[in-house]
């Protein structure tokens, strides 16, 4: 039987499931590329500012993502506590996106302008003081360390060679914007900035 062939052939079965696995990947991910819904930014979505992406940065060393995710699912129970589900084309200009899976904490696609900066300074400084039974761990370093210009100059470069539409004045303008300023204020601009440049937000 051409079954029996298959199974008693090592090869030829890992060729076979290598060619029925790719046709399913295919099948899902070509269109998304294809769909400009899924490459093209939302209306009104920006690239990130120096600082916003600086502290974007330190969100992903920090790993905030192991406990914290940013992708809304589209349910009722989701929509209500968070805000509007997430859509690819606000996402566009994450690199890497920040969608994660685990949600020890809150979902913070939403999370800009709900606190005050004071709040989230406190918060990231000493979580247990403003909410007791958080088990989030504090990042008080955050707030003696500097952000470094020239890096990031050299990010919004780098960025803007892949495709992201940075203007020679943001480039230039970069480390100015960013000179003198902690890692933890970048940080907490960056979580200001989540969701807030959506046109259609409530
Ligand atoms: C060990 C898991 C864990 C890690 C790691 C973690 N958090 Fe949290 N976070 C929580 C939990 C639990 C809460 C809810 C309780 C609270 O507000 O402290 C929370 C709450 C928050 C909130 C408030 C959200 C809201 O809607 O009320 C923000 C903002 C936040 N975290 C940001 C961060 C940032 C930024 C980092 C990385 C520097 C981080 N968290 C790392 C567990 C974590």
């Amino acid at each position: 039987m051409r079954h029996d062939t298959i199974e008693k052939s090592l090869n030829l079965m890992m060729v076979l499931i290598v060619v029925a696995i790719s046709i399913g990947g295919l099948v899902e991910i070509v269109p998304l590329m294809m769909s400009s819904d899924a490459t093209e930014p939302d209306e009104g979505i920006e690239v990130y500012s120096p600082l916003r992406l600086a502290g974007r940065d330190v969100y992903v060393r920090e790993g905030c993502y192991n406990c914290h995710s940013q992708m809304i699912r589209p349910f009722r129970s989701e929509t209500e506590r968070y805000g509007p589900f997430t859509t690819a084309g606000e996402t566009v200009y994450d690199r890497p996106f920040q969608f994660g899976s685990k949600r020890t904490g809150p979902d913070l696609a939403r999370v800009g302008g709900r606190y005050s900066d004071e709040w989230h300074r406190l918060h990231l400084m000493d979580p247990r003081a403003l909410v007791p039974e958080s088990n989030m761990p504090s990042y008080t370093w955050l707030a003696e360390r500097e952000v470094d210009g020239d890096l990031v100059t050299a990010k919004l470069e780098v960025l803007r060679l892949l495709g992201d539409p940075y203007t020679d004045e943001q480039i230039a303008g970069a480390a100015g914007e960013v000179a003198g300023r902690t890692e933890l204020d970048a940080l907490v601009a960056y979580l200001q900035g989540l969701g807030t440049n959506r046109r259609n937000r409530r």
